[in-house]
């Protein structure tokens, strides 16, 4: 049975969870397994698996295309998914919900579109010192493009945004200039878990008529995410993170902005006509859909977001945070070990650096003991170089890890430990 009062207090039965993820029965290395890289992909419940595998069976089809039936079943499938999300991040319509392959796919269409709508010779675009690649290069390229400034919020040594410190900028002056066109901020870092406070940033930038956008891939499976109320103009994010299959994501965005933003793929589905002198476009969402979507993606992506509703939320993000303050608090007492992101407000990620240890012998003796995590830079190169380090340990929880998990966790990285010092 696991100790954990709050949790169940909101009614999340980690030993009714368990089940529910056939992939929790494999062993590893003869070992039970334990999953601690949740924030790289997260594991799927049986619900989700049927759905795919469903879908295959009953209804596989080309969407919008065909008068038959399968197709139409595949449609109403897949627009049911748009729906599921829809709700599930509070946006105001169905038709702000574009699917794209994942968050990648999301900020690449973002950045283009954006940059081809907005940015002029010396604007400046805005990030963070804790972005993942995925939020930095297509904005550089972006800035290549169009001549536009790439300006970089710096990360305090906690792992929080130092909002006030811009190189070259005063301090009074706070992040943005009257040339900032473009925030486009993680809303959790993947590294360091720390969630930062989009809501308050968002509502600066809409002072300084600054457009945001936000990557949520590490949000969306932790946090009831209202992308009204943080009031972002665009909101990034994966399946595959968040209990749903690999290759689907969303890019959600204002209806008014989505209108007056430019395609960025083109193709099939995206127009309305096509003639060789001038194509004109779909209406929302299908302008930013070319091509045939990852069906089958679409409708795992809803079955997964019906059962993080029914899972609950806030029931799951109790775990998770009981897992992470225990497993803070066990990690610490090993000699020489340093946690890089100690934030107030962190989700269930914690990396760690050991004295004398590197992280990838650390990753591969833990595997060794069935126990996964993540090794390396973890795809943010400028934070490993902020924090003067080549890479960290990360594990990062999902509601169904327990806490005598990270105590074999703890257990096994002391014993690792002793042999690679
Ligand atoms: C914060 C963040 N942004 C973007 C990405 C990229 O997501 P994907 O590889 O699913 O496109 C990740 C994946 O690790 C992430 O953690």
């Amino acid at each position: 049975m696991i100790m954990n009062t709050t949790a169940e207090h909101l009614g999340l039965d980690v030993e009714r969870i368990r089940p529910q993820f056939p992939i929790l029965n494999e062993l590893v290395h003869g070992r039970p397994l334990v999953y601690f890289d949740n924030a790289a992909s997260g594991q799927k419940p049986l619900r989700v698996i049927e759905a795919v595998d469903g879908y295959y069976r009953r209804i596989n089809a080309n969407v919008h295309r065909g008068v038959h039936t399968l197709s139409n079943l595949a449609t109403e499938a897949q627009e049911a998914a748009r729906e599921a999300v829809r709700d599930h991040i509070n946006a105001k319509h169905a038709h702000e919900v574009v699917f794209t392959a994942g968050t990648t796919a999301s900020l690449n269409l973002a950045a283009y579109s954006l940059g081809q709508l907005l940015l002029k010779p010396g604007d400046e675009v805005l990030i963070t010192g804790m972005e993942h690649h995925a939020n930095i290069v297509p904005w550089q390229l972006a800035c290549e493009r169009h001549g536009a400034v790439l300006k970089v919020v710096p990360v305090t040594e906690q792992g929080e945004l130092d909002l006030a410190g811009i190189p070259g900028q005063a301090r009074t002056d706070g992040p943005f200039t009257d040339r900032t066109k473009v925030l486009a901020i993680s809303h959790v870092s993947n590294t360091l878990g720390t969630i930062n406070p989009v809501k308050e940033l968002v509502a600066e930038a809409k002072r300084h008529g600054t457009t945001t956008v936000v990557d949520g891939a590490q949000a969306v499976p932790h946090l009831s995410v209202d992308v009204q109320d943080l009031g972002c103009d665009l909101y990034a994010f994966s399946g595959h993170k968040m209990y749903a299959p690999t290759g689907i994501g969303v890019l959600y965005g204002r209806e008014e902005l989505l209108e007056r933003m430019p395609p960025w793929q083109s193709g099939g589905e995206m127009i309305d006509r096509v003639t060789f002198e001038k194509t004109t476009y779909a209406k929302l969402p299908f302008k930013f859909e070319a091509g045939t979507p990852h069906i089958a993606g679409i409708v795992g992506l809803g079955e997964a977001v019906r059962w993080m509703h029914d899972a609950g939320m806030a029931a799951m993000a109790a775990q998770e945070l009981a897992l992470l303050e225990h497993a803070t608090k066990e990690l610490l007492q090993i000699d020489g070990l340093r946690i890089i992101g100690t934030a107030a407000k962190k989700v269930g990620v914690i990396s760690f650096t050991i004295e004398g240890v590197h992280h990838y012998d650390l990753g591969t003796l833990l595997d060794q003991q069935g126990i996964a995590v993540r090794t390396g830079h973890h795809c943010t190169q400028p934070l490993m170089d902020r924090f003067g380090v080549n890479g960290t340990t990360r594990a990062s929880f999902a509601p169904f890890n327990t806490l005598a998990e990270v105590d074999a966790l703890v257990a096994a990285a002391r014993r690792a430990v002793k042999l690679l010092r």
